[in-house]
């Protein structure tokens, strides 16, 4: 079985993967890290040398990589389902997750450490919320298409979806 943690930025889709994965005994793929170790370089670095488009080409590469696996759980990026028609592919091939927050939690934890992340790390506080709202308004789109949806507002989510995943 493949399974994809799917959601946005901050709602916990690397640790609980992490968790999940050694629950589950399979093996966890985070695909930022990949990305990140396959092309040694930061995420941040690659969208300011060669901008978003190139770095979802590169996420679209790598998904389409590790889904040659089987008995995998990956972490997706927050953009990853938005783009290629990835979200579609995870689900013919796998289950999809989706790691549901609400707006506030978003941004109380992407406003810790915002200069990770190059898609919000010179906003204010102010246009964080509205960059979080506008943003979930378009990806639910997709972040809804998923198997399965599970609120992780309260960032302990793992045994709920052992118990979804029966
Ligand atoms: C992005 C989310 C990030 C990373 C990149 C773009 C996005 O992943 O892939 O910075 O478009 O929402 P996380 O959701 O793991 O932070």
């Amino acid at each position: 079985m493949r399974y994809f943690l799917v959601g946005f930025m901050g709602s916990g889709k690397s640790s609980i993967g992490k968790q999940l994965a050694k629950e589950l005994n399979i093996k966890h793929i985070d695909l930022d890290n990949l990305i990140e170790e396959s092309e040694n370089i930061k995420i941040a670095d690659i969208f300011n040398n060669s901008g978003e488009n190139y770095f979802r080409k590169l996420e679209e590469k790598y998904l389409k990589e590790t889904i040659k696996e089987d008995n995998i759980l990956v972490s997706t990026g927050g953009g990853t389902p938005a783009n290629h028609g990835l979200m579609d592919i995870m689900n013919n091939i796998g289950e999809t997750i989706y790691l549901e927050c609400c707006t506030e939690t978003l941004f109380e934890r992407l406003n810790k450490d915002k200069e990770k992340r190059p898609m919000i790390s010179i906003l204010s506080d102010e246009s964080l919320m509205r960059y979080i709202k506008n943003k979930l308004e378009e990806r639910n789109f997709f972040y809804k298409k998923a198997t399965h949806t599970i609120y992780n507002d309260s960032g302990n989510c793992v045994n709920e979806i052992i118990n979804i995943l029966g």
